[in-house]
């Protein structure tokens, strides 16, 4: 069953990843796709694949920090697809710091990307999901639901992304517009390659910030953020869906590998 037949679908961050694997899903289910990324080259490889699979996609340049780059965007897909109809926020940045060392423009970029982003894209996209509804999947993360070391400008990021989305949901609740938000744990994306610890920093007090289950296909979540963003998902508004083998709920921690065969750990 097609969920998004003729649908506008507005994915950022489209050119790897998650984005990338929720464009090609949200094709494959009959929406015209906008791929929008930073990089204009993974955009267009992206809309590439779509197209040459039978799908409808296109690819834009976007930098979602840009207020004028993304109101530009926007209004260029409007012309070119039609009304957007699915907003997916999935272009986000990061990196372990401690926080004594974090560079303050850093600092801004991270914010300024995850969650200025997330809002101008939400500000600029909202005009046309307000001429006859849609709907609004935001990414968050378990870093937006929980303290992650290391990762403060990340952290500050994502819980505002939470907070965005419930007061973007009771705003629009009566518009008919649908605002929710998806919050992944470790995802084998591209995103986490490039993180490098911080210099002396301690792994162990990573280990609670880590799904004793692993990392989760990007493909896993986009089915989600599909089923969230389809009409089945009518009754689900302002809601923080955690995809993060359970690492949320039970705290997360890979089990301690025993020191020694006679260490309490391992006895009997
Ligand atoms: N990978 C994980 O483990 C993980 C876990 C939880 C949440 N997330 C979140 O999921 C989302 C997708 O992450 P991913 O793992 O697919 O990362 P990714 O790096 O594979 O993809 C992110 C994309 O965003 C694009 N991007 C970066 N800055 C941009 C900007 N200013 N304007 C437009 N596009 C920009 C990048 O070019 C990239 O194509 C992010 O919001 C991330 O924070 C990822």
């Amino acid at each position: 069953m097609a969920r998004f037949t003729d649908r506008v679908a507005i994915v950022t961050g489209g050119g790897s990843g998650l984005g990338r694997a929720t464009a090609k899903l949200f094709a494959d289910e009959g929406a015209k796709v906008a791929v929008l990324d930073l990089m204009q080259d993974t955009a267009e490889a992206a809309a590439a694949d779509i197209t040459g699979a039978g799908g409808t996609a296109k690819a834009y340049a976007v930098d979602v920090s840009d207020a004028a780059s993304v109101h530009a965007a926007v209004d260029a897909i409007a012309t070119d697809l039609g009304r957007p109809q699915v907003l997916v926020n999935s272009a986000g940045i990061g990196g372990f710091a401690k926080s004594e060392e974090e560079s303050p423009d850093r600092w801004a970029s991270i914010i300024g990307v995850n969650l200025t982003g997330t809002f101008l894209m939400c500000r600029f996209t909202l005009p046309y999901l307000l001429d006859g509804g849609g709907t609004i999947v935001n990414i968050a993360s378990n870093a937006g639901l929980m303290g992650q070391p290391y990762s403060a400008a990340y952290c500050a990021s994502k819980g505002g992304v939470v907070n965005l989305t419930r007061a973007l949901a009771v705003e629009y609740v009566d518009a008919g517009v649908r605002v929710n938000c998806v919050a992944p744990g470790g995802m084998r994306t591209p995103l986490t390659k490039g993180f490098r610890l911080p210099e002396g920093a301690d792994f162990d007090v990573l280990r609670p910030v880590m799904s004793r289950i692993g990392v989760s296909e990007p493909e896993e979540v986009a089915e989600c953020i599909a089923y969230v963003a389809s009409d089945t998902a009518r009754y689900m508004i302002g809601s923080i869906i955690s995809i993060d083998g359970g690492l949320v709920t039970y705290g997360g921690g890979f089990p301690k590998p025993p020191t020694s065969p006679t260490s309490p750990a391992s006895a009997g």
